[in-house]
């Protein structure tokens, strides 16, 4: 059944008092949609990793009329954008209409004018429901889940955000795929076609693989990739995710690195995610000797240790 959850915009967005967006979010949550983790805002990706991305944006680029979120979930993560870019245009995608019905009824009830916004949104696959109808974006971001190879079957017990959506056709190189990056690269792939020129991308990455992995996938699929912000999460959902990442390693992808939050804390000691995203390989190299793959994490995790990963938000620039 939907639940509707009420949010205090400025705590949730970590704004002083909101423009664009009512004080009091009224969001939709429905069962298929990924739930924003209101308890612990450092856990929520969109608290804790979006809105500072977007900012630094923000800060950086200027003026930004058009914004994109594939695979939007609740629509939060396009409730932080119009608040902070103040675009003239806004794209949601997702996989279900449920989920896009809803993000788009959250979008709109929440704004102070939602006369002044051209909302458009459509179910299906990456950007492809916008196909035809949008303009270019200024900046797209994607939040989305780590596929484990261009034909490969959901694990069981996996929540509705990380599971797989049917083989995909496309050619993904054979490193994407076994950094569990395939959708991810499919996003930039296809953002080629709706970024103005110069526009960007951003991807939210747990960096459970490699920094270069990401650095590759980007160059890969033609942009100028850089680090906009590097920091690290206490696991969430660590049992489900820990189990996941030991099944993929068994089936030979990753392996994927974890740390004991005592490690993370030491490494990035009070650097903020800005300030480490130029320092991200150096900080990644110093981490190494203490990287646990997935089963060594689960195992510590079983026995009352904290579990983190480190995540990156990836900006990649159309040249
Ligand atoms: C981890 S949730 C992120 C939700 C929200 N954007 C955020 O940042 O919190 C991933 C979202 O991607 C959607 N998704 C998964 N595969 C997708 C695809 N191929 N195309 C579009 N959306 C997809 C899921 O339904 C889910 O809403």
């Amino acid at each position: 059944m939907s639940r509707t959850v009420s949010i205090d915009a400025a705590r949730y967005l970590g704004v002083a008092r909101p423009e664009r967006v009512r004080d009091d979010l009224a969001i939709e949550v429905t069962p298929k949609s990924f739930p924003p983790y209101l308890d612990d805002l450092a856990a929520d990706w969109v608290a804790s990793v979006a809105l500072p991305a977007f900012k630094l944006v923000k800060q950086r680029r200027g003026e930004t009329r058009g914004f994109c979120a594939i695979g939007t979930g609740t629509g939060l993560d396009a409730l932080g954008a119009i608040e902070v870019f103040a675009p003239e245009v806004v794209g949601v995608t997702d996989v279900h209409d449920e989920i896009v019905a809803s993000a788009r009824d959250n979008i709109l009830r929440n704004l102070n004018a939602p006369e002044g916004i051209r909302l458009l949104s459509g179910t299906g696959d990456l950007l492809s429901p916008l196909a035809g109808v949008a303009p270019r974006f200024d900046v797209i971001y994607e939040n989305l889940p780590n596929v484990p190879t261009n034909a490969s079957v959901a694990l069981a017990g996996e929540r509705a955000s990380s599971s797989f959506f049917g083989p995909r056709p496309e050619d993904v190189p054979a490193p994407v795929q076994a950094a569990l990056l395939t959708l991810h690269y499919l996003a930039l792939v296809q953002a080629r076609e709706y970024l103005v020129p110069g526009g960007v991308m951003l991807s939210m990455l747990g960096a459970r693989v490699p920094l270069q992995s990401f650095l590759d996938m980007a160059a890969l699929a033609g942009y100028r990739p850089s680090f906009l912000t590097y920091g690290w999460k206490i696991q969430a959902e660590a049992v489900e995710m820990l189990n996941g990442h030991a099944e993929w390693q068994r089936r030979g992808m990753g392996p994927f690195h974890f740390y004991r939050i005592e490690d993370l804390e030491a490494a990035f000691a009070d650097l903020e995610p800005e300030a480490a995203a130029p320092r991200a390989l150096e900080i990644e190299a110093e981490l190494a000797s203490r990287a646990l793959d997935a089963d060594a994490a689960l195992a510590l995790h079983q026995r009352g240790t904290r579990i983190g990963h480190t995540y990156a938000v990836l900006h990649s620039e159309l040249p």
